[in-house]
């Protein structure tokens, strides 16, 4: 099969588009067919190095995948012929999805509802998961809770929005003028207010709407000053913290200890196999009960894989790209 895979960790220029053997599942695993699956951030990170994690060369990327189960392995023949999505690929040991057969342990395979588009699903993973995760797993979220999430418009912080609006939260989230309209638009009418980080009154438009009442936030562009949110925060407040600037600032622990807030670090590569089946079935209802939906700019094929992660590498992809890889 052909599949993009590295033979060494690296640069883009490390990635391989050829032939290899089609794998087998063992007991417990599938082969699954896969239709899509997608870029995601993390990928440039599992294959520079920079997120430590096993890849056994040749090492297949891509950790999102949507398709059908070809062939099952003993106690996994039950799922012969289902349409089955994953999102824990390519890391961590585990072959990736950027080819057209990829090995899923059957505990990392979810079932996807038939008005759910293959490409929408793959592209909706990462970025959902992400949010479920942020806001219920580590921020535990309350229905009736004020939340800011930083990026609003963004892949992950658009799906902050619409789950926290969802659940009943009132959310305040930062997004340019341009943007505004869309994410206000992810909860119902009155329950999201944007401001526009690029102002320079932004700060101030925050004190003035958050003032010590904010109870959980997620920033997912990572350059929210950490004194900006001591000001937010309301007592017993959470901050997930799921990025970091590469010179990140001086954080005023006294500030925050003082009024009982707590800073949750999260990553979903280390989330578990149950944490991921919830944030596949958050994922699902997102797009079923919401407006919310990936923004996918751009569509290709494995061939395109080394480019893809040479504009990762450079920050020149917006939005979600699509692998597409059978027919
Ligand atoms: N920890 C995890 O498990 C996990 C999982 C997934 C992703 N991530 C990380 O989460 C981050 C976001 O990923 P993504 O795919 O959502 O990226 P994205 O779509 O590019 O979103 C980032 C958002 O941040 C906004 N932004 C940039 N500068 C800002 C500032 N100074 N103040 C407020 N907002 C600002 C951007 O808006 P403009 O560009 O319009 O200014 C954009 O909407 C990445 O660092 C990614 O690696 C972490």
């Amino acid at each position: 099969m052909r599949a993009a895979f590295l033979r060494a960790l690296g640069g883009p220029e490390q990635i391989e588009v050829s032939e290899l053997p089609v794998p087998r599942p063992r007991p417990g695993q599938v082969l699954l067919a896969v239709r899509a699956s997608s870029l995601d951030p993390v990928d440039a990170l599992v294959r520079s190095g920079a997120f430590p994690t096993q890849t056994p060369f040749p090492f297949v990327l891509g950790r999102d995948a949507v398709g059908t189960v070809i062939d099952a392995g003993a106690g996994a023949e039950d799922l012969l012929g289902r349409r089955m999505a994953t999102s824990s690929l390519g890391h961590d040991g585990r072959q990736g999805a950027w080819a057209p057969a990829a090995v899923v342990p059957r505990e990392r395979l979810y079932p996807v509802p038939a008005e759910v588009e293959d490409a929408v699903l793959a592209a909706a993973l990462h970025p959902a998961s992400t949010a479920h995760l942020a806001l219920h797993r580590h921020g535990h979220l309350v229905a009736g809770e004020t939340v800011l999430v930083g990026g609003g418009a963004g892949n992950v912080g658009s799906a902050l929005v619409a789950e926290a609006a969802r659940c009943g939260a009132r959310v305040v989230a930062t997004a340019r003028r341009r943007d505004a309209a869309r994410v206000r638009a992810l909860g119902a009418a009155g329950t999201v207010t944007t401001v526009d980080h690029t102002d320079p009154g932004a700060a101030d438009q925050l004190r003035e709407l958050l003032g010590g009442r904010a109870d959980l936030v997620v920033d997912t562009s990572g350059r929210l000053d950490p004194e900006l949110l001591a000001d937010l925060m309301a007592v017993r407040g959470r901050i997930v913290v799921i990025a970091a600037p590469p010179n990140p600032p001086r954080i005023p622990l006294a500030r925050l200890y003082t009024r009982d807030v707590s800073l949750h670090g999260f990553v979903i590569s280390r989330a578990t196999v149950e944490e991921l089946a919830d944030a596949a079935r958050g994922t699902v209802r997102l797009l079923q009960e919401t407006p919310w939906r990936p923004r996918i700019t751009d569509t290709v094929g494995l061939d395109a894989a080394r480019s893809l992660h040479e504009r990762l590498d450079a920050g020149g992809i917006e939005g979600r790209v699509v692998m597409r890889i059978r027919a």
